[in-house]
């Protein structure tokens, strides 16, 4: 066999997305193939990391005080160069810069605000694990110039688009712009995404559950309810689930996307907040889950209604199949929130 000559990639996938909305300039799909360049440069990396010495940390914290790994940087760099000349952003943010990223005084500033964990998951590098990339785009609220920390601090409601590239055991590219979700799977031999997983709908009801179990004791009660649900204990109320943990977000929320579960990082007594940041991981796949079918929520309030106050803000996370993050919900009402 020679192969298939019908094959969709991303850039006519977008195209066609866009012929729907004859008031579509073209900007944001043009932004998508910007994202869709960094993640091939990145993951060539990726895949070369164990080769050319690029493992290992960097000596250097970034400003969560978490130590920095070479390809964070590099992603980061990365990331930054693909989206800040085009004349389509107005400001950028990303989970290793303490502030706000300015376009440089020598380009256009545009109309759009993207923000990025650039590579997730950091500390499965030096063992070969996946790790990913995560995006957030926003439409400018300020009028005009470079963008401002207002452009930044918006609710996840309004994003119009958001996804995750996951460097994996193949990479693929995982977006919505409001109307679906949508993966491709990067062809290593001609270095194209090629739609592999045209709208994806997460099951209602998840096969898996996906937390650090380390810290069940200093979960609130609410938390301890809802694991124990998941591992069987009250089976008239949820359906007991298997257990997968890999310690990277993307990784871990694309296999419970695809096969139905639920992901939490819950707040504990040492992390009140939970872990994950709001603008950088939260609310992105909490677009992208509600988009597929699924919910997300802090245990409280659906998370694409929360405002931000801060850029680096945490918030605890329950996010998946809707059943199951429902019962997470029901758990903190009937059990409390308040640390164990
Ligand atoms: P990052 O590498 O961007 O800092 O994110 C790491 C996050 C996330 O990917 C993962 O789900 C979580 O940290 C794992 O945390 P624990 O090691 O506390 O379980
Ligand atoms: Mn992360
Ligand atoms: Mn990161």
């Amino acid at each position: 066999m020679i192969g298939t000559t019908a094959v969709t990639t991303i850039e006519r996938f977008i195209i066609d997305q866009e012929h729907k909305y004859p008031e579509a300039t073209g900007e944001l799909s043009n932004l998508l193939y910007d994202i869709a360049l960094g993640a091939k440069l990145i993951a060539a990396a990726t895949r070369r990391a164990g080769l050319v010495n690029v493992l290992g940390a960097m000596g250097t914290v970034n400003v969560q005080g978490e130590e920095q790994q070479k390809l964070d940087v590099f992603a980061n760099e990365i990331l930054k160069n693909a989206l800040n000349h085009t004349g389509r952003v107005c400001i950028l943010a990303s989970e290793e810069d303490d502030a706000p990223i300015p376009i440089p005084p020598e380009y256009p500033a545009g109309k759009y605000v993207v923000m990025f964990d650039p590579l997730d998951g950091s500390s499965n590098i030096d063992s070969n694990a996946s790790v990913g990339t995560i995006f957030s785009v926003y439409r400018r609220v300020s009028m005009e110039g470079r963008g401002v920390m207002e452009d930044v601090l918006q609710p996840g409601h309004r994003q119009v688009a958001a996804g995750y590239i996951l460097y994996g055991s193949s990479t693929m590219m995982v977006y919505t712009t409001g109307q679906g979700v949508h993966g491709f799977t990067l062809d290593p031999t001609i270095g194209e995404f090629l739609l592999s997983h045209p709208d994806i709908r997460t099951p209602e009801v998840g096969k898996y559950y996906s937390v650090n179990e380390s810290n069940y004791a200093r979960w609130n009660r609410g938390t301890q309810m809802a694991v124990r649900g998941f591992h069987g204990d009250t089976p008239e109320r949820i359906k007991g689930k298997n257990s997968r943990y890999i310690g990277a977000f993307v990784a871990d929320f694309h296999r419970n996307l695809i096969n139905g579960g639920i992901f939490l990082y819950p707040a504990d007594t040492r992390n009140p907040s939970g872990k994950l940041r709001l603008l950088y991981e939260c609310s992105p796949m909490a677009f992208l889950v509600e988009q597929a079918g699924g919910a997300a929520t802090d245990g409280v309030r659906r998370i694409l209604e929360i405002q931000p106050d801060t850029l680096h803000q945490r918030v605890p996370l329950a996010i998946g199949s809707k059943a199951d993050v429902e019962f997470v919900a029901r758990m903190m009402e009937e059990h409390g929130t308040a640390a164990v």
